[in-house]
């Protein structure tokens, strides 16, 4: 089928119109974004995700895909036209959607017979029919027929492509028969269930996920405080906790809170969707609150941590919002550097991938080439993402290297034990405190 991706630059679009180009569906990738555009068309993707670089060669070299700035060309060469631009978060909470209405305004100017139009950027509930509307009354050609279905996405940072390529189920929200038979048919070569609901459902779906997921997050994060404080060990709680099917394992890892450009920014418009429908979302609410706290909780521990001492060189080991990636999108690290320098501490910072921050921060900060390098007496050193060099470390080195011997390790990726063995003070998030008089006293290697 002939498909017209319009935000076809970012991690949904580009994403999505090479996974269909692979589907041998014939895409038009179109952005107003012409410095990405010609960059697309040169070889040069404009975000990293693993396997997207080697499959977009594939589909461009059997002409199944092309980019283009000329949204006109491609509303009119297309059947199907995705709308993946940004709807980024807009003030208390709500979702700007100025982008989605811009792309409409386009569609509607250049519709020259029916289109099927697929929303696949996440969107308020009520936003498809909203589409509809805006589309009827813009319509520039009015001879022509159109539908608007929903098609969201769960892709995530990191796994986009793997994601995309075996999706766990799509999701389409459609008011028609002829839309969802032709969604099916796009769909068809996927090996996955489809399930057709109306297109308020659709929306929610993707709400409704987001949330939970943010709220395991939450849940447990909690759960790991109240361990810290009765001496209960969160590992021994998790693994009694997963085994139960209804419950599992996954989105269960205690951490610095959740971060990244969907979870917060999804949450936070759900609650304003639910608030405006005069609905009681206290719990929605209570995981955005939760979810604050761990930023402050880590900032007492290294209060309390550094409290005797004259310390104040502190080493921060990953700025992405988790590992795997360069996004550094709501990072939970640039949050806790934020409060780092309010404190005056003296910042190093250590990432595998991120090598600068934005501006603002980047003066107040001081980049180190590898963990080593940042532990050098350092006085505290925080582990902020999951990367495996981070687990690998040798923590009788660091023990050497570091003035003060103390480690925050916000994703229980090391082990209490060998922290205790190395003489290092380690706080885990709801692990057990080891400690003997050595480690009590937190010597300074005074170097
Ligand atoms: C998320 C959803 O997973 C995806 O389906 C949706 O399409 C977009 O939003 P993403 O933002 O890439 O994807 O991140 P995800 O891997 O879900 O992690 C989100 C945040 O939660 C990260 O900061 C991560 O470190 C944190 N997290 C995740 C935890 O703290 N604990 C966990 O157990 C899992």
């Amino acid at each position: 089928m002939n498909v017209a991706i319009i935000g076809g630059t970012g991690y949904v679009g580009l994403v999505t119109g090479v996974g269909l180009a692979a589907h041998n569906h014939q895409v038009i990738c179109a952005d107003i974004n012409e410095t990405k555009i010609n960059g697309l068309n040169n070889g040069i993707l404009p975000i990293y995700e693993e396997g997207l670089s080697d499959l977009l060669s594939e589909v461009k070299a059997r002409k199944k895909i092309h980019f283009t700035s000329n949204i006109s060309a491609a509303v009119e060469a297309s059947d199907i036209i995705f709308v993946s631009v940004g709807t980024p978060e807009g003030k208390n909470g709500e979702t700007d959607i100025s982008q989605l209405v811009r792309a409409l305004k386009s569609i509607a100017n250049n519709m020259n017979t029916y289109k099927l139009i697929a929303i696949k950027s996440t969107v308020p509930v009520g936003t498809n029919e909203m589409a509809r509307k805006f589309l009827q009354s813009n319509l520039k050609n009015h001879s022509c027929s159109f539908d608007v279905v929903s098609n969201p996405e769960f892709l995530r940072v990191g796994s986009a492509v793997q994601d995309f390529l075996s999706p766990e189920r799509i999701i389409v929200g459609a008011d028609s028969k002829k839309a969802a038979d032709m969604m099916k048919k796009l769909y068809s070569s996927f090996d996955t269930p489809i399930i057709v609901t109306d297109t308020k459902s659709a929306e929610m779906i993707k709400y409704a996920c987001n949330s939970y997921l943010a709220t395991r997050i939450s849940f447990i994060n909690e759960i790991a405080e109240i361990c810290e404080k009765v001496n209960a060990d969160i590992h021994a709680v998790l693994d009694g906790m997963k085994l139960d099917k209804r419950i599992g394992g996954l989105y269960l890892s205690p951490g610095p809170g959740f971060g990244g450009p969907c979870l917060s920014k999804d949450i936070k418009s759900l609650i304003n969707t639910g608030v405006k429908a005069n609905a009681n979302v206290n719990l929605l609410k209570s995981v955005m609150g939760r979810n604050d706290v761990q930023i402050m909780n880590i900032m007492h521990t290294v209060e309390h941590e550094l409290a005797e001492m004259d310390a104040k060189k502190v080493s921060v080991l990953g700025l992405s919002f988790k590992a795997g990636t360069n996004d550094t999108r709501n990072s939970p690290a640039i949050r806790l550097i934020e409060k780092l320098i309010e404190k005056n501490y003296e910042i190093v910072v250590y990432d595998p991938v991120v090598k600068q921050l934005e501006d603002v921060l980047n003066p107040q900060v001081t980049f180190s080439k590898s963990a080593d390098e940042a532990a050098k007496g350092s006085d505290c050193l925080i582990i902020m993402t999951e990367w495996d060099e981070f687990k690998k470390m040798d923590l009788k080195s660091v023990y050497y290297r570091m003035r003060t011997p103390v480690i925050i390790d916000t994703r229980n990726i090391l082990s209490v034990e060998e922290a205790f063995k190395a003489g290092i003070r380690y706080s885990g998030i709801g692990t057990r405190k080891l400690q003997n008089k050595e480690t009590m006293k937190v010597y300074r290697n005074i170097v």
